[in-house]
Formats: structure tokens, C-alpha cells, sequence
């Protein structure tokens, strides 16, 4: 073998050898490199005779020649398994649970049922539950509002279709018809809250046709509206988390209490925007009133023994003035980006002390 060719065989098996693509390099530039050895017996053929350089240079240009073949070959080699290597490291795999934590939200009409249950259960108030499908009995004749009264056609009320012969159901028109399952199912004293949805045919920024209601109720012996105010203003304090909560309560109407209330609570002006707090302006926030005699007649008590007061207020309206949305529509939405900016962290639980809104 000659020394080319002893050469060539040497720079062939180094190429094979080297591991990776820095190896690699590390041999280009010892073969073909400014200072290389392949280069250096290039420039001998500048000190040959002709002759000499007619044999040797072809020779010489040959061996050069392979040993760039064998640098690019051995590359792409290393390359296809660098290139290899990294897809499988970076692979996801798909069927493995994600660890992110809980993505979900918490919807602010949820948020502000926690908040209410907690406020009200510092005060002794319970939650009770009612059906949202309801017999008329519940929802209205049972509230003082017999068939031909006029007030039923107050509320724009989603009859079912009824069986042959039987009544329609309703969708609750409001939560007072848990008032009236709690009476006939509990012994006084009473003290409940009742959070859930009542529908309503009616639809526009401020309206939707399923909305949230609470209601309050109390029954005892020796209750007067002294006891409905204090309860509506340390809830509303509580609740707006401030203590210049202003109530002012204006004569109304409702079947179902006598007298009846309209409590409005007050707002300042700052920046523009109002704040609830203070008495600059009023807005009008729930119903209320001591309950009708012949309601708690209806339930089987007897009304010169117990007297009781019940307020009704929209949940998300409370959620909208402490929370600042303004289009009820979007509640219902679900739209994820408004539930991400508006929702509470889904683990949170709500406490007086650390804020219920925090
Ligand atoms: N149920 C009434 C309504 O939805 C609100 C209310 C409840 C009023 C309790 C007085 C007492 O309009």
C-alpha cells in the first residue's frame, strides 16, 4: 500500500469514529483545515518537478476528494441522529393527565351564593332549596295571589303544558315559593335563605328569562321591621364590604307581604361612576315586607302567634354592583374569556374575615 494510500485509509477511519459533530469538526479542520494535513500536501506539489507533479497530483487531488465525501457523508449521519435524538426528548405524550392545576372558574352568581350562605349563616339563617318547576299553589296561591288576582299577571310566568285534566306547572317566577315549603315543612323559628334560579319571560340588558333570586325569610314570635332593616343592612355591609351602607326603605306592594317594602341603598358619585356607600343618589336593590297574615295562615300557623319578615333580592345584580359588570346578558353567556376575567379562583373559600371577595 502506498502512503496515500495508508493515509486515506487512516482519515476514512478517523471520520467513521467520531461521535459527534464537534469530532467531526475537530477532523475537518486536522484534514482539510488552512493548517491541515491534507491541505499542507497539496502545497508540496508547488516544489515538485513537472514530472513529479503529473503522478503525485492527481493522486493527491483524489485522496482530498474522498476525504470530503467521507467529512459529508459522516455529517449527515450525524446530523439525521442529532435531529433524531431531539424529537424523541421533545415528544409530548398526549395521553398523560395534565398538571397544570385546575383550570376551571368559579362563576361570580356562584361566588355570590357562597358569599350569602356564609354572611347569612354568621346570623343564624340557614339555606333551604325548592324545585325550580312549581305548582301554581307554591308559586302564587299559597302568596296570597288566588287565580283571578291581578298580581300574577306581574310576573311574566312560563307556563308547562299540563296532563289532561291536571293544572300547568310553572317555572318559579321568584324564590318566594321556598317561603311557603319551608312554613308547611318547619316548625317556627325560622330563619332561611333560599339562593336559586326563577325565570321569567323577559329579555334585555337587564333582564335575561332565567335569572337568581334570594330569598330571606324569618318567622318568631315578637317580629317587627325593626329586625327586617337591621338584617338587610348588616347583610348589605357585609356583603359590600363597607360600613356606610345607607338603606332607605319606601312603601310598595306585594301579595305576599303587608306592609311591603321597596329598599333602596344609597351611592356617591366619584370619578363619575357611582359608589355604593353614602346617600347622594339611591338605587332600588330588593323587596321586602313583613309577611301577609293570610300567608302564614296559608301554611298552617297561626298569624296572631307568629309574625315574620321575608326580603327577595336579585343575586346578580348584586354580583353585578359589587363586581362591576354591566350586561346581565353576558352572565349566561359562557364565553370562557369572560369567565376568565370575571370568575373567582376555583379553590378560594369565601370568609368574612379575609374578604368575601377576595
Ligand atoms: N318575590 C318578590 C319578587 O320576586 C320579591 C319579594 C320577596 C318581595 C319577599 C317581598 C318579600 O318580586
Amino acid at each position: 500500500m502506498s502512503d496515500l494510500e495508508i493515509m486515506q485509509s487512516d482519515w476514512l477511519a478517523r471520520i467513521d469514529a467520531a461521535a459527534d459533530l464537534p469530532a467531526l469538526e475537530t477532523e475537518r479542520v486536522a484534514a482539510l483545515g488552512k493548517q491541515g494535513a491534507i491541505t499542507q500536501l497539496l502545497k508540496t506539489l508547488g516544489g515538485m518537478t513537472p514530472d513529479e507533479r503529473q503522478a503525485q497530483g492527481p493522486r493527491i487531488h483524489a485522496l482530498r476528494e474522498k476525504v470530503a465525501e467521507a467529512l459529508s457523508a459522516r455529517r449527515a449521519v450525524l446530523e439525521a441522529a442529532q435531529l433524531e435524538s431531539k424529537l424523541a426528548t421533545e415528544t409530548l405524550d398526549m395521553t398523560l393527565p395534565v398538571s397544570t392545576g385546575p383550570q376551571g372558574s368559579v362563576h361570580p352568581v356562584s361566588q355570590v351564593m357562597d358569599e350569602l350562605a356564609e354572611i347569612f349563616a354568621d346570623l343564624g339563617f340557614s339555606v333551604a332549596n325548592g324545585p325550580e318547576i312549581e305548582d301554581q299553589w307554591y308559586n302564587f296561591t299559597a302568596l296570597n295571589m288566588p287565580e283571578s288576582h291581578p298580581a300574577r299577571a306581574m310576573h311574566d310566568t312560563f307556563y308547562l303544558t299540563a296532563p289532561e285534566g291536571e293544572e300547568a306547572k310553572v317555572l318559579r317566577t321568584h324564590t318566594s315559593p321556598v317561603q311557603v315549603r319551608t312554613m308547611t315543612s318547619q316548625k317556627p323559628p325560622i330563619r332561611i335563605i333560599a339562593p336559586g334560579r326563577t325565570y321569567r319571560s323577559d329579555s334585555d340588558a337587564t333582564h335575561t328569562p332565567m335569572f337568581h333570586q334570594v330569598e330571606g325569610l324569618v318567622i318568631d314570635r315578637g317580629i317587627h321591621m325593626g329586625h327586617l332593616k337591621w338584617t338587610l343592612e348588616t347583610f348589605l355591609k357585609a356583603f359590600f364590604e363597607r360600613d356606610d351602607i345607607v338603606l332607605r326603605l319606601r312603601p310598595s306592594y306585594f301579595p305576599f307581604t303587608e306592609p311591603s317594602a321597596e329598599v333602596d341603598v344609597g351611592y356617591t358619585v366619584q370619578n363619575g361612576r357611582r359608589v355604593l356607600g353614602g346617600s347622594e343618589g339611591w338605587m332600588e336593590l330588593l323587596g321586602s315586607g313583613m309577611v301577609h297574615p293570610r300567608v302564614i295562615a296559608a301554611c298552617g300557623l297561626d298569624p296572631d302567634e307568629y309574625q315574620g319578615f321575608a326580603f327577595g333580592c336579585g343575586i346578580d345584580r348584586l354580583a353585578m354592583l359589587k363586581y362591576g359588570m354591566d350586561d346581565l346578558r353576558a352572565f349566561f353567556d359562557g364565553d370562557l374569556r369572560w369567565l376568565r376575567h370575571y370568575g373567582f379562583a376555583s379553590l378560594a373559600i369565601p370568609t368574612l374575615s379575609g374578604g368575601v371577595g377576595a
